[in-house]
């Protein structure tokens, strides 16, 4: 039989300072109307100096591993996808993993913006479908409050800080991913950039006057591919899969904004009875988008054993990623029912 890569854990991390659209209307010139009729989006965390895109990821790595019930020790790879790392170098995976102690683990850092950690999905289902590794933590994390310019009202009002986390691991009686699909267009890089800090530009007093350090975006633009890319993606992912978009139980997109989702859902044909949507709480976080969006729809009892789910993130590159799988878990609050289950998650 076929080896799947399957999550038998999950986990995030937000913190716990919220920022209000009327608190941005004490920053900056805008509306909380403006906001919500445009992105959807009411509030956003936003990580207080002590928190960091490590220490949100590894609260979500320590809670991932505590569900699928895995001791640090059996970790043999770390990946964070992020596009706000803890430093230009060494790599945040580095980071969590000494912190968790995985003492036997390898460790790198993705960076595929938003599409990051389904990027991360389809990287780690190849490592071990093809044998290579056995238990992978993958984890998305993002802290966009340190890179936007809390001065420009076209991109300030969209982000928020945070992080999810998956323990995969070879799924025994079926069911896990079953299709993945990447894709990258690099002509768009312009249309979503942070300039300076890297070997173009490096940080320099004149880099930082222009303000070349912070996100510069042309929305109008990335909502035009934001919103293809994400329907075409998920039909690709549901046709390898072999899925009609009427078998997929929930789609959860890139929580970036309220109306690219509902546009991307209909070009899906998924109706948002079964998309799942926390942007209003939590705004745009990245590379954590997608494993917080799974997070609370497995806490809200909306994914159950058996269910078909369709993940899609898109982002600056411009790049895009999607999985299809079918979820295997059982719920948290079920294990002590099923032994079973739960035996296989602990493994
Ligand atoms: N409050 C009030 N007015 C605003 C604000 C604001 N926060 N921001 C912009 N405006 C104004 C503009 O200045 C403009 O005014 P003007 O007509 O006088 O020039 C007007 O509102 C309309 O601006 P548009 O840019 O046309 O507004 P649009 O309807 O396109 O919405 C938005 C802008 C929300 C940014 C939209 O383009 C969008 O969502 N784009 C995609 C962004 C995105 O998801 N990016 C993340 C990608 S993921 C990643 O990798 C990070």
């Amino acid at each position: 039989m076929t080896r799947a890569a399957t999550i038998v854990g999950w986990g995030m991390a937000v913190p716990a300072q919220v920022r209000t659209n009327t608190d941005l209307e004490r920053m900056i010139d805008t509306s909380d109307a403006w906001i919500v009729s445009r992105t959807g989006i009411h509030e956003r965390r936003i990580a207080a100096e002590h928190e960091s895109t490590f220490t949100l990821a590894r609260s979500a790595a320590e809670q991932a591993l505590q569900v699928a019930g895995v001791q640090p020790i059996d970790v043999d790879l770390v990946v964070v996808a992020t596009l706000t790392p803890e430093y230009g170098f060494p790599a945040t995976a580095s980071l969590v993993q000494d912190a968790i102690g995985a003492a036997r683990a390898g460790a790198f850092d993705l960076n595929a913006a938003c599409a990051g950690f389904v990027y991360g999905m389809a990287v780690v289902r190849s490592l071990i479908e093809s044998g290579a590794h056995r238990t992978v933590l993958l984890i998305g994390s993002d802290t966009m409050s340190r890179v936007v310019d809390w001065t420009d009202r076209s991109t300030c009002v969209l982000f928020g800080d945070g992080a999810g986390a998956v323990v995969m691991q070879a799924a025994d009686d079926g069911g896990g991913i079953l299709s993945t699909a990447v894709g990258s267009d690099g002509a768009g890089a312009g249309l979503l950039i942070q300039q300076a800090g890297g070997s173009r530009q490096p940080a320099s007093a004149a880099a930082l006057a222009a303000g070349d350090h912070f996100l510069r975006m042309n929305g109008r633009e990335v909502y035009k591919f934001a919103v293809k890319a994400t329907a075409d993606a998920a039909r690709q992912v549901m046709r390898t899969a072999g899925l009609a978009p009427d078998e997929v139980d929930l789609f959860i997109p890139h929580q970036a904004n309220l109306r690219i989702i509902r546009s991307a859902a209909r070009g899906a044909g998924i109706p948002m009875a079964r998309v799942f949507v926390n942007a209003d709480r939590y705004g745009n976080t990245s590379a954590g988008s997608i494993p917080i969006a799974l997070c609370e729809a497995l806490h809200e009892g909306r994914v159950q054993p058996g269910d078909r789910v369709v993940l899609v993130g898109f982002g600056a590159g411009l790049a895009w990623a999607a999985a299809a799988l079918t979820w295997t878990a059982a719920p948290v609050d079920r294990r002590a029912e099923r032994p079973q289950a739960a035996a296989a998650g602990a493994r």
